[in-house]
């Protein structure tokens, strides 16, 4: 069952999501080569804090941080620790916040100074298909047709769609129904209509789609260790256009 939002709960969300888009702004600002994931996580806290919002992640299902902090090969759950990031990399950036009842999430992924030409392909092709999908997050459209639109993007590209982690709702929690994969044919699953908070979060790979997880039981990782990108914002489909919650 899909949960239709009122207006005041929308403005609830909204709250939370601006939270979640000033920590991604910060996080951008001080992305920069010689700063540790660890140290991008205390700036992102003191953000979310001063705020008024809550870290979503810390404690979810055990996960020790509030930002995920994905470097290069790793797709998503990256936990922030002592590893300086570097001219060349790419990071992906993943914040959640409560603010009261309600959550907002979203993801960016940043070049960490003169990135490669695939490297730049790949973060701009990813963000084209995280907003492929909200374009297509309207009222009449089905739920599928998020999914086809990015993996249609993505592929034409030369990229592939990962499929292990799917966006989903979100509202009262973190996670909720449904769920939204970044693949699929369209014209499947529910019927959009206005008041649904989806959560839409392509993750892209330059070479195939298979992840693996690490020993740390979090970091997922390219089987071929080749770079990965993640785009994500929160949204609310609307009459017309949905409506970003998690941008500035
Ligand atoms: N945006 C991710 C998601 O929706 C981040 C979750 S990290 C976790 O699943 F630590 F909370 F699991
Ligand atoms: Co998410």
């Amino acid at each position: 069952m899909m949960i239709l939002r009122s207006n005041e709960e929308i403005g609830q969300i909204r709250k939370a999501g601006r939270i979640v888009a000033l920590t991604l702004a910060k996080m951008k600002q001080h992305a920069r080569a010689g700063v540790t994931t660890k140290e991008l996580n205390r700036v992102a806290e003191e953000e979310i804090s001063k705020n008024g919002g809550y870290p979503a992640f810390k404690g979810y299902k055990g996960y020790p941080a509030t930002i995920c902090a994905s470097v290069n090969e790793v797709v998503v759950h990256g936990i922030p620790s002592d590893r300086r990031i570097a001219a060349g990399d790419i990071l992906s950036i993943d914040v959640g916040v409560r603010y009261g009842s309600f959550f907002a999430d979203a993801a960016t992924t940043v070049a960490i100074g003169d990135i490669s030409d695939t490297a730049q392909k790949l973060i701009r092709v990813t963000e084209e298909a995280l907003y492929r999908g909200i374009e297509n997050a309207r009222p009449g459209k089905r739920l599928s047709d998020i999914s086809a639109n990015i993996q249609s993007h993505v592929e034409s590209n030369g990229f592939s769609v990962v499929r292990a982690f799917v966006g989903h709702g979100i509202g009262e929690n973190i996670h909720e129904e449904p769920e939204i994969p970044n693949f699929g044919a369209p014209n499947k699953g529910p019927r959009l209509e206005s008041g649904m908070i989806l959560a839409i979060e392509p993750m892209v790979n330059e070479g195939k789609f298979d992840v693996e997880i690490l020993e740390d039981g979090w970091t997922a990782v390219t089987t071929d260790r080749r770079l990965s990108a993640h785009f994500e914002h929160t949204i609310a489909v609307r009459k017309g256009e949905a409506e970003i919650l998690t941008a500035l």
